[in-house]
């Protein structure tokens, strides 16, 4: 399965422009599934409410449309973030494929300012069984928790796409601790540049890359620049979770020796 990561660098509240130029960077190469970074579309940095609500779509929005349309004419798969609008405003992700699209993941774990605008996600985490592989979705600071890609590997996914705009960082590093104890597929995809908006200065790191189930970086992208890349992954390899022949990494979790006082689990 052709899998390309696309390091885009948006200009913030340039919809058509950011769009276009992920765009011109998708056609550039052919891939089974291309992973866009969160808020891909919009930029990052909002100042307050008001901007948010402005630029936040519904999932049958331009965004979500233009991507579809890419999908179809390609017959392929992409997952991008979005400031998604129902009757609260979700950092999501979609994911499209050539019937237009086939579902949306809100972020759970909220990152900095994000508490100030965005409702906490209450979907849980998905995971989509696709002609090309079961993919799951999680959000940037999801990372942090690996409750996030635990539970979508219990739930079967063999790659998690990860839209990002990392700001911290320790991410990149930090995933292929992900990949191993899961033994998953990674698409952890950042943007670059900077965003200074109302006095908060922000830095994204890039680093996009793609991580094997053994942990290996298959692919990573510079810290700096656009960019695109695609790496051919048998996604199968994800589904042997045994360490050695007798570790198996989810049959081998003792969920009762894991329980809180207070049944806090
Ligand atoms: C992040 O969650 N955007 C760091």
């Amino acid at each position: 399965m052709k899998t390309a990561i696309v390091q885009t660098n948006p200009v913030f509240s340039e919809v058509k422009l950011n769009i276009q130029n992920a765009l011109e960077m998708m056609e550039s190469v052919n891939a089974d599934l291309y992973v866009l970074p969160e808020l891909f579309n919009t930029g990052y940095n909002f100042i307050d409410g008001k901007e948010l609500t402005c630029l936040a779509e519904t999932s049958s929005g331009f965004t979500v449309k233009e991507m579809s349309v890419f999908a179809k004419r390609k017959s392929c798969y992409v997952v991008f973030g979005f400031a998604e609008q129902t009757e609260k405003i979700y950092n999501s992700s979609a994911i499209v494929g050539p019937g237009g699209l086939i579902g949306v993941y809100h972020k759970v774990h909220l990152f900095y300012r994000e508490h100030l605008f965005f409702a906490e996600g209450n979907l849980g985490f998905p995971v989509f069984d696709l002609p090309i592989g079961k993919i799951g979705m999680m959000i940037c600071f999801d990372w942090i928790y690996p409750e996030a890609a635990r539970t979508l590997t219990l739930k079967g996914a063999q790659l998690i796409a990860h839209p990002s705009n990392l700001v911290l960082p320790y991410c990149p590093d930090a995933m292929v601790t992900r990949c191993l104890e899961n033994r998953i597929f990674t698409a952890t995809v950042n943007r670059v540049g900077c965003e200074d908006r109302g006095g908060i200065d922000l830095k994204f790191i890039g680093k996009s890359e793609i991580v094997s189930p053994r942990g290996e970086i298959l692919t990573r992208l510079g810290d700096n620049e656009p960019g695109i890349t695609v790496i051919d992954i048998d996604l199968s390899a994800a589904d042997n979770k045994l360490a050695t022949e007798y570790n198996h990494l989810l049959n081998g979790r003792k969920p009762s020796q894991y329980r809180l006082p207070h049944n806090n689990m």
